[in-house]
């Protein structure tokens, strides 16, 4: 682990607003400057001959997916383009064909529309995980006490989004095999921020391009085991729809595909600068934020994993314990001049910080500073 510093050049690549700190990268990500100009170079082209491009959208769409698979590790015919996490959690759970009576086992860790597309299915089963739990083996436990005979389906988090944990690890997927269930990894935030992407071998995985891996808003990836594939739904069927998975699913008539085109070069900028020197800086950054706020009386840092870029905290009891709570603080923070993520969670709340190569070690120093104040006149 390297000290927080500088990312030579890093802010220079984003169009940021100068009003508020961005301390939080992992909730909607930012797109560069290179990408933002591949992807308006794209729309210029559609532009300029609308029936050349369409035409050739499913091939380009094609490429690019093979592009995007090659650097997450999977093979380009077991993934589909899908807009985002939520989308893909959608088809996933249409393509297990649930019956009303089976559970579908989720965790208080799990992000809400998520969990709300298992629940518009089946009967969903709440692991509660104490998120003081030192570590993945003690998580793998406490999901796996959750079993029952009638579980069908385990929705986990390949790293969670209020508490930034690993759950989903490989020996959590394969002990949940071994048992019967069908397994489907929220990998929102693996893309980019983690060298080995794909947890295990789960029969579907999900990831976000546009958080760390630099691409456009409502570029995910949908990775499917082989019996799944034929079974995922095509989300609005058109002339692609005889091509089976993954063309039929990712065609959908006349829209813009032009954020999933450039979605590569997101991937490309963030091999050019170093992924690994990238991801080294983004945790030592969030590191140094987590530790400037645990000084602050009442917060309890939550334990972390020195891969991610983002570290959480419970907050002082009795702050944020709702989400209207959690609302205003989150407000209160972005007023006084940083956008952080707050969060309303089994009794108590919480804040996540990011770390970001057009992040500075004194944002997190003025953010501790704010943060502070802002409590102590609750
Ligand atoms: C763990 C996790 N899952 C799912 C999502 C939803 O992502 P999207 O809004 O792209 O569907 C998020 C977004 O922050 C997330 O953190």
């Amino acid at each position: 682990m390297t000290g927080p510093s500088v990312f030579p050049g890093g802010s220079g690549l984003f169009r940021l607003g100068t009003t508020v700190a961005h301390l939080n990268h992992g909730s909607f990500g930012v797109v560069p400057i290179p990408v933002a100009q591949a992807w308006r170079r794209l729309q210029d082209e559609a532009s300029a001959d609308p029936d050349a491009f369409f035409l050739g959208v499913p091939d380009r769409v094609a490429e690019a997916r093979t592009r995007i698979a090659h650097h997450l590790g999977t093979a380009p015919d077991g993934a589909a383009f899908v807009a985002n996490a939520t989308e893909a959690a959608h088809l996933a759970l249409d393509a297990v064909r649930l019956a009303p009576d089976d559970e579908v086992l989720v965790t208080d860790h799990g992000y809400g529309t998520v969990v709300a597309a298992a629940a518009r299915r089946a009967r969903v089963v709440t692991v509660a995980l104490d998120p003081t739990l030192p570590d993945e083996e003690a998580l793998r436990a406490a999901v796996l006490a959750g079993v029952t005979p009638r579980t069908r389906v385990a929705v986990l988090d390949q790293v969670s989004s209020p508490t930034a944990r690993f759950i989903a690890t490989p020996r959590l997927l394969a002990d949940l095999r071994d048992r019967g269930v069908t397994t489907i990894v929220d990998g929102a935030h693996a893309p980019g921020a983690l060298a080995e992407p794909l947890a295990g071998e789960p029969d579907f995985w999900f990831g976000n391009l546009h958080k760390w891996g630099y691409a456009p808003p409502g570029s995910a990836l949908l990775v499917v085991a082989p019996q799944f594939r034929e079974r995922v739904p095509a989300p609005v069927p058109s002339w692609e729809h005889d091509r089976g998975f993954p063309r039929a699913v990712e065609y959908r008539a006349t829209v813009d595909y032009t954020g999933w085109l450039a979605a590569p070069e997101g991937l490309a900028l963030l091999a050019e600068l170093g992924a690994s020197r990238v991801r080294r800086h983004n945790s030592a950054l969030a590191a140094h934020g987590a530790h400037l706020l645990a000084r602050i009386p009442g917060m309890t840092p939550l334990p972390y994993d020195e891969r991610l870029p983002m570290r959480s905290m419970r907050l002082p009891p009795g702050m944020a314990r709702t989400a209207p709570e959690a609302v205003a603080l989150r407000e209160e923070i972005a007023r006084r001049g940083f956008r952080v993520l707050t969060w309303p969670w089994a009794g108590g709340g919480g804040m996540r910080v990011s770390g970001q190569i057009y992040n500075e070690p004194q944002e997190y120093e003025r953010l501790a500073g704010v943060v502070a104040r802002v409590l102590d006149g609750r």
